[in-house]
């Protein structure tokens, strides 16, 4: 590994040099079957043709144009965006590159829709203790976990956190003279796959509305499909007012966006908010294969039965290494007695390669905290690729 690199992670010793469909091979020929997706991003896995035919043949016409023009691709990727997400009342869309920057979108947004109709001071944003919303300075006063923040203050203010859950303590933060908005992630992913409780979302929705207080969908890693609906708070019946994606948005290439409803969709105008490379045309060719493919009820009902059965078999083992199962469609967790990261490390340690005389697969899974392991598959894994994927993780326990 070179040593050039900024030491900001701990990267695990493995080269890829290609990859198809659910497998990836590393440069010294091993294989591996993949369960991470890059971190949700290769929903529908590696080399598929259909995004690497648009990817072509987009970078064969034009790759950028500024945003000071017009794309055709852009602007077909931003009506069919908001088309897959009209079931939850979106309106319009902004379109950045990366999750970090469509919270800093949806935090500007909550703010300006404030100011322009309150006095100034109603700008506090409300989050989650134990939420990940992203690295920069403001979305990292966004997210409600003390690990990140050492040693990078002072930090945007106007954040507080609240305990997940306790309905007290959201009445109190959710005051309708400070806040502007509540930014919530419909499952938690780095924390650990943890599903927002109904009860907790409605009752919040019903907050938010009473006190015209922006309720805000983090859906960067839970979005595009990956719980079997294409917006994770779908599955709570509430309307927000602002969801943001990136991650599996283009399947590989990035992408983000700021989508908002009808009360908020109107509040950004010219001049307010940018970005160079924001939904660039290569970004946006990617992006419509994926949701051509992934918006479609019997996709998104695949990806769920496939998060069902996943989880069951790992219940069905009843190993006494795992301590619980939790999940939504192909977003799931498995708590253990033990430290994931030796897991990990010993998944990967298995993949045999034509020079070691064995064609045995590694499998490349995840942590979300030190004991939990975090799978987050591509959509078009095969059953079949499920329990050979699996099969390897009860060795390696
Ligand atoms: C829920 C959530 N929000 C925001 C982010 C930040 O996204 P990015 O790394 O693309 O800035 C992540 C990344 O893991 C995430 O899981």
């Amino acid at each position: 590994m070179s040593d050039v690199f900024m030491n900001t992670y701990h990267r695990l010793p493995v080269t890829f040099a290609r990859g198809e469909g659910a497998w990836l091979w590393g440069v010294d020929g091993k294989k591996y079957l993949d369960f991470t997706a890059g971190i949700a991003v290769n929903c529908l896995g590696h080399n598929h043709p259909a995004l690497v035919k648009a990817i072509a043949d987009q970078a064969a016409r034009l790759c950028h144009v500024s945003n000071y023009f017009q794309s055709d691709v852009t602007a077909a990727f931003a009506e069919r965006l908001v088309a897959a997400c009209a079931p939850a009342g979106m309106k319009r869309v902004f379109l950045a590159n990366s999750g970090a920057e469509a919270n800093e979108g949806a935090c500007k947004i909550a703010r300006k829709y404030s100011l322009k109709k309150y006095e100034p001071g109603r700008h506090r944003i409300v989050t989650l203790k134990g939420s990940f919303h992203g690295r920069t300075i403001t979305t990292l006063s966004a997210t409600g976990q003390e690990k990140f923040h050492k040693d990078f203050g002072p930090f945007t203010e106007g954040f507080l956190f609240v305990p997940s859950g306790d309905l007290d303590a959201l009445d109190r933060a959710l005051d309708a003279n400070t806040t502007a908005g509540f930014l919530i992630e419909a499952v938690q992913g780095e924390s650990g796959i943890l599903p927002q409780e109904a009860a907790y979302i409605e009752a919040a929705a019903k907050f938010c509305a009473e006190r015209d207080i922006l309720l805000m969908f983090d859906e960067v890693q839970c979005g595009v499909g990956r719980t079997g609906a294409f917006l994770g708070c779908e599955a709570y019946g509430v309307k927000p007012d602002v969801v943001t994606l990136a991650k599996g948005l283009a399947g590989g290439v990035p992408v983000g966006a700021v989508l908002a409803g009808e009360k908020a969709a109107g509040v950004l105008e010219v001049g307010d908010h940018g970005s160079t490379f924001g939904g660039n045309p290569l970004a946006a060719a990617a992006g419509l294969v994926v949701l051509e493919t992934v918006d479609n009820p019997a996709f998104l009902g695949d990806i769920k039965r496939k998060g069902d059965k996943f989880q069951d078999t790992l219940r069905s083992w009843k190993h006494p290494r795992i301590k619980g199962v939790r999940g939504r469609g192909l977003m799931i967790a498995a708590d253990l007695d033990t430290e994931a990261w030796p897991v990990l490390e010993a998944a990967i340690a298995k993949a045999g390669g034509p020079h070691l005389g064995s064609k045995d697969p590694g499998l490349l899974m995840l942590s979300a905290g030190p004991n939990t392991l975090r799978f987050l598959p591509p959509y078009i894994i095969s059953d079949g690729e499920i329990e050979q994927g699996l099969e390897i993780l009860k060795g390696c326990l």
